[in-house]
């Protein structure tokens, strides 16, 4: 991530964000497809062949290998509906796939290009775009992208009660019942082995890949923005 000055996550409302397709990516979306878009097929399906699909420039050169060459405004013609199924996919997520229609337009427009980049395709404009970001909105795309997929945006915190019940702790519970500093280690380091492992319940994996700013980002997005059911 770039233009992130180095502070006390207390000083973290000052501080700007600017973000690239690629850390827009890791952001959203990489806690389930992984670091190269393949994902785990069967359940969380490889993205990489539906950005390949479209590309004219991608479609043009298997045609004319397979010696049934097409122009580039057929090849254009033919690729659009791979690009319009993409973007509807993340507006309207899928089956287990959440939704992420909250993307504006343009931190939409630099995910392609860096999901452009990382199918193996020849760089575009957009794959080179730096996106302004709020801390909240950085928050947002750590929470909604990586923490909702298991935690509920409501309900009971980490009380022995709940854990030994085998329910994970609410996101709307971490700036209540946290610091900032115990959310930040849990992330990077993944859980010591709290009450829940030991009960036989879940562990909550690692995410090293995520920076000390962007969890701090996620715990004051909580905190401003407190979840709804
Ligand atoms: C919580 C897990 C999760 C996150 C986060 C997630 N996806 Fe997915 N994605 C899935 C799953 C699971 C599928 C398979 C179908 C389904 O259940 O929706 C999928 C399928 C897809 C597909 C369709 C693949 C195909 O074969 O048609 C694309 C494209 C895709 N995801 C892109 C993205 C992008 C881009 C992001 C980040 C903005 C993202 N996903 C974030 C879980 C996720
Ligand atoms: C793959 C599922 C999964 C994901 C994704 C996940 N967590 Fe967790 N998290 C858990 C489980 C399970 C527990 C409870 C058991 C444990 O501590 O390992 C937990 C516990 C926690 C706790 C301890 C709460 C308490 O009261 O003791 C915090 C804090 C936390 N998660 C923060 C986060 C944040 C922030 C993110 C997003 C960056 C996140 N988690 C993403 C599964 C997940």
């Amino acid at each position: 991530m770039m233009g992130i000055r180095q502070g006390k996550a207390a000083d973290l409302e000052e501080q700007s964000f600017v973000l690239s397709g690629a850390d827009l990516y890791r952001l959203n979306c990489r806690s389930c497809h992984g670091p190269d878009g393949q994902g785990a097929p069967p359940e969380i399906n490889s993205l990489i062949g539906p950005v390949q699909a479209t590309s004219a420039a991608l479609l043009m050169e298997r045609m004319k290998k397979r010696g049934s060459p097409i122009d580039k405004s057929m090849a254009e013609q033919l690729a659009a509906p791979s690009e319009a199924d993409l973007r509807e996919r993340l507006r309207k997520g899928g089956k287990k796939m959440p939704s992420f229609e909250h993307l504006r337009g343009d931190e939409v427009e630099a995910l392609l290009g860096y999901l452009e980049t990382l199918a193996g395709l020849p760089p575009t404009e957009r794959s080179r775009m730096l996106v302004p970001q709020s801390v909240a909105r950085v928050g947002e795309h750590v929470v909604k992208g990586t923490c909702h997929s298991c935690h509920d945006a409501t309900g009971p915190g980490g009380g022995h009660m709940a854990m030994t019940s085998g329910i994970i702790p609410s996101l709307e519970s971490f700036p209540r019942q946290q610091s900032v500093d115990s959310v930040i280690r849990q992330v990077q380091y993944g859980s010591s082995g709290g009450m829940m492992p030991m009960m036989g319940g879940p562990q909550m994996p690692a995410f090293p890949y995520l920076t000390k700013e962007e969890v701090a980002a996620a715990y004051f997005y909580l905190a401003h923005y407190p979840p709804k059911p």
